[in-house]
């Protein structure tokens, strides 16, 4: 397929979805209620479990160099093609079957490592007479050779995420998707959050442990009290200032939302947790438009008991890069984050085997009046996977090979050198940052 073709699919391919997203959008402005309701609700939420993900930050994605991951057990692989443009093929070779773990991304075209077959952006083998011995090419194998293609996902990238529309079957021709959902509704700026005006830090964890579990962690307002008290830098959470709150939550098709305000201290509002599914988190306080501070969490479920959190921090505050890189801001904070991740994650872990064990299960367990916002994620998911059955696509057993899995856990907790070198290097620069005042004074005495 000529270039000037491939450019029209992309622009028709986004005018569909920027259409799609638009009327959904105005199909379901007027639906908000806000409500505080102590009844067993409904699931609202129109979103499933398939559809768009935000699985990975666009920093990641480099010219020249395939990442992969895995979605509902599904081994996938982002590119950039020549034109910058973020592909996600599935992971498998279409001439023999080999995954591109070992290939190369050379001018935009992935290349497969067994026999060297590359692909163009939109799927088709571009080097025919190089993958093969010249004897065996005959008009038949030529036949063949031209008709193999790559298997894609829809792909956009936007305000620094990627996004795949994600359905369990990948296609040969990308303009065959039928977007079902939007997109629109994952995005912050469709909420009022005016994002591009904050910096942002931003870390990926990796759990061994289910993803659902690890949305509910992030839903679960009282655990921050007790878990992470010595962790976050405020003197308001605490076990010892742990409290109750009144919630104010908000549902509607979109988003499920809880405002907490303390019960005492004149109503004081404490923190706002927004669920859009299938798995992002906004967590802020105040108005969207005025907020000092979004914390935006993206849950990707890798596989089984397996899991990626990209955890991005936007503030409108600390905004001065010379003033930030002297205070070590960005490794600080990344500390922070690894150190809070850590903390959960036993609990995670141990949550996870009960449940594998029939011990618990989501929605028979005691809840606390602040467990509504968990109590409500376990409806839509319930319902979702009554629907979609997305585990059931890609199954695997104790028999399948481990490759994706031996190869998938890439960041801490689970895999801890980023965080142990992120240590390494606090520690470094600050000896650094000593050593000038330390001279100095040697030099004058
Ligand atoms: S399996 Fe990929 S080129 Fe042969
Ligand atoms: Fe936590």
């Amino acid at each position: 397929m000529n270039e000037e073709k491939e450019e029209k699919i992309n622009k028709s391919f986004e005018y569909e979805t920027t259409n799609l997203i638009r009327s959904n959008f105005n199909e379901n402005k007027n639906l908000n209620e806000l409500e505080n309701t102590a009844s067993k609700p409904s699931n609202q939420l129109s979103n499933g479990l398939l559809g768009w993900y935000s699985v990975s930050g666009s920093d990641s994605i480099k010219q020249g160099k395939p990442y992969f991951f895995t979605l509902y057990n599904e081994p996938l692989v982002l590119y950039r093609d020549r034109e910058d443009i973020v592909r996600c093929v599935k992971d498998v070779c279409p001439h023999r079957g080999a995954s591109f773990l070992g290939g190369e991304v050379i001018n935009g075209q992935l290349v497969c490592p067994y026999h060297g077959a590359r692909f163009s952006s939109q799927g088709n083998c571009t080097n025919l007479d190089r993958i093969t011995c010249e004897h065996i090419i005959d008009s038949n194998y030529d036949n063949y050779a031209k008709s193999i293609k790559l298997l894609q996902y829809p792909c956009i990238e936007k305000e620094g995420y990627i996004y795949i529309y994600y359905t369990g079957t990948p296609l040969a021709n990308i303009e065959d998707f039928q977007i079902k959902s939007s997109l629109n509704s994952l995005l912050p700026d469709s909420y009022g959050f005016p994002s591009l005006e904050y910096e942002y830090e931003e870390v990926y964890v990796d759990f061994k442990a289910d993803w659902a579990r690890i949305i509910e962690n992030h839903l679960d307002i009282l655990h921050v009290f007790w878990m992470h008290g010595d962790t976050i830098p405020d003197k308001n959470v605490n076990r010892n200032t742990i409290t109750s709150f009144n919630q104010k939550i908000k549902r509607d098709n979109r988003q499920l939302e809880s405002i907490y305000s303390y019960k005492t201290n004149g109503q004081e509002e404490f923190i706002r947790i927004k669920f859009v599914p299938p798995g992002r988190i906004f967590i802020y306080k105040g108005s969207p438009e005025s907020t000092r501070y979004i914390q935006v969490l993206d849950h990707i479920p890798l596989g089984n008991n397996k899991a990626r959190v990209i955890v991005r921090h936007y503030r409108k505050f600390l905004k001065n890069k010379l003033f930030t890189s002297l205070v070590l801001f960005s490794h600080l904070q990344r500390k922070t984050f690894y150190k809070i991740f850590s903390e959960d994650y036993l609990v995670l872990k141990t949550q996870t085997f009960n449940e594998q064990m029939g011990y618990i299960q989501k929605d028979n367990v005691k809840l606390l009046g602040e467990d509504k916002m968990v109590q409500y994620y376990w409806d839509w998911l319930q319902n979702a996977l009554n629907k979609e059955k997305p585990w059931d696509l890609h199954p695997t057993n104790s028999l399948t090979n481990s490759v994706h899995d031996d190869r998938g856990m890439l960041y801490p907790p689970e895999n801890p050198n980023m965080a142990i070198k992120n240590n390494r290097i606090i520690l470094i620069k600050l000896l650094l940052r000593l050593l000038f005042p330390i001279s100095l004074i040697l030099i004058l005495i």
